[in-house]
């Protein structure tokens, strides 16, 4: 049976979430492909993971908790992350859960469990950070996950962008509403095309 899981990170409910939104979209058209699929579902801000600590960091995959966070990462043939960009990187929600799952020797390290699991991350950002403009220097969270998440884990990572989308809400943005939404349509139309193309 085929199975998804599903991350989102963000502190705001779907409705106000440009990362929630999305990664929906994505879960939406995968079920349909997957009638028949699982999900398995994390709200990291709704239910945060506590930090790692030293006994856990010890025990491995001996830790119940670590094992089945890690169970969950290698059971799931797709893989959707929401990471809103707080501060330059990703929330502290979601980095508890990479401490957690990435274990050398098993999820990390010469021949990691998921590799190449094909996994979206929906990089939402308030400003923009792409190539060329004056903040790309700032952009700790496709630079950050991309390391972790490929580099370590072995992962198969696509991000998928929607950018400026304080620009409704932030008066000095106000001309960057258009691309603002241009970005959040694309964003759904990646989703939802990344989906059917998994299915594929
Ligand atoms: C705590 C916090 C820190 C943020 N830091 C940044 C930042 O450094 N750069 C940025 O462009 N936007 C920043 N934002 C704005 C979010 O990236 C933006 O609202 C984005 O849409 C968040 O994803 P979401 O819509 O899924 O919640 C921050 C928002 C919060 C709540």
């Amino acid at each position: 049976m085929p199975t998804l899981l599903h991350l989102d990170s963000s502190i705001w409910p779907a409705d106000n979430s440009a990362s929630r939104s999305v990664t929906a979209t994505f879960r939406k058209e995968w079920e349909a492909q997957h009638p028949d699929g699982t999900v398995i579902y994390r709200d990291l801000a709704v239910e945060p993971l506590p930090h790692i600590d030293a006994a856990q960091f010890t025990a491995g995959a001996e830790d119940p908790r670590r094992n089945t966070l890690i169970t969950e990462l290698e059971q799931a043939d797709a893989i959707v992350i929401g990471a809103p960009m707080y501060n330059f990187t990703i929330p502290s929600t979601l980095k508890a859960w990479i401490d957690h799952v990435t274990l050398l020797g098993r999820t990390a390290g010469e021949q990691p469990s998921a590799a190449g699991t094909p996994t979206v991350v929906v990089a939402s950002r308030g400003g923009g950070y792409g190539p060329g403009t004056p903040r790309e220097e700032f952009e700790f969270v496709t630079t950050y996950l991309d390391k972790a998440l490929t580099g370590a884990l072995g992962l198969d990572v696509e991000f998928i962008v929607p950018e400026l989308t304080l620009a409704p809400v932030v008066p000095a943005m106000s001309d960057l509403v258009e691309l603002s939404d241009a970005s959040r349509h694309n964003a759904h139309e990646a989703a939802a095309a990344k989906a059917k193309a998994l299915a594929a």
